[in-house]
């Protein structure tokens, strides 16, 4: 299979498109080894044209990592729990902070893997940042201040959807770096989740809102973006160990935007 692999570069700073693969297909080890470096190099990967059921999905997703279970579990498939939907019509807004998924884990997602069921006419993209090249753009001094720092994360206290069983399960707080060396790539990039961080090191929760919300506006430049429009059949694989994300909510609502979500088991983040 990897003889027909293709990995095309779409942006200057991240992301690739991989052609030559049928994802409802087993995929070989030396294909999956292939597609992980893909991974850590290009840190978004988008796969088109895919016909994918459930099942199918999640042997794919697989090939990233093992899957690991969603806090809002009220989305996840009835009959396939590691599978989550992202639908906003149940009462899930889009995500248009700029984020990284789960950092309430002590071992958040290497990767979260999306496959575009129903996509709406106009609108509705998914941004990628790389924080590998964000890191990289920052001033000497404030590199090393960034690395200085941790954050501590649990689930948001404001959001009124979550349920009992999952706050208990997945509330705990957890300290990560704000600064994470990728394990495949060697490489820094800057971590945290600006509403599960309760509170950067030394800070009160205030001045680490601040500070946060300050990072994201002078890091998060265009020409560190890559915005994937969205096609039918899809899959776009994200990298968490470096890269922020964003939903774009910029489409009619009374039309549909359903996409199929799988997260998959990282190592713990470390400077
Ligand atoms: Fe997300």
């Amino acid at each position: 299979m990897i003889g027909t692999l293709s990995i095309t570069p779409l942006h200057p700073s991240l992301g690739a498109e991989v052609a030559g693969i049928d994802l409802s297909q087993p995929v070989d080890a030396p294909t999956r080894e292939a597609l992980g470096r893909a991974l850590a190099d290009h840190l978004a990967l988008v796969f088109h044209d895919q016909t994918l059921t459930p099942v199918q999905y999640l042997a794919a997703a697989s090939v990233f990592g093992p899957p690991m279970e969603q806090h809002y579990s009220q989305h996840n498939m009835p009959d396939l729990p590691l599978v989550g939907l992202i639908w906003h019509r149940n009462g899930q807004q889009p995500a248009e902070q700029w984020h990284t998924d789960h950092t309430n884990r002590e071992r958040p997602p290497a990767a979260t893997i999306l496959y575009g069921v129903e996509i709406p006419s106009a609108g509705g993209a998914t941004s990628v940042a790389s924080m590998r090249a964000a890191y990289q753009a920052l001033p000497d001094e404030e590199r090393r201040r960034l690395e200085s720092l941790t954050t501590a994360n649990s689930l948001e206290e404001g959001r009124a959807d979550t349920r009992e069983a999952d706050r208990d399960k997945y509330g705990t707080p957890i300290e990560h770096p704000m600064v994470r060396t990728h394990p495949v790539h060697g490489s820094r990039a800057v971590y945290f989740h600006i509403t599960k961080a309760t509170h950067v090191s030394g800070m009160n929760p205030q001045a680490s809102r601040a500070y946060m919300a300050d990072l994201l506006e002078r890091m998060i430049r265009p020409e560190i973006v890559y915005r994937h429009v969205w096609r039918k059949g899809d899959v776009l694989v994200i990298d968490n160990r470096a890269t922020m994300h964003r939903a774009h909510g910029d489409y009619d609502r009374s039309e549909s935007r359903v996409l199929w979500r799988v997260i998959v088991e990282g190592d713990r983040p470390r400077l």
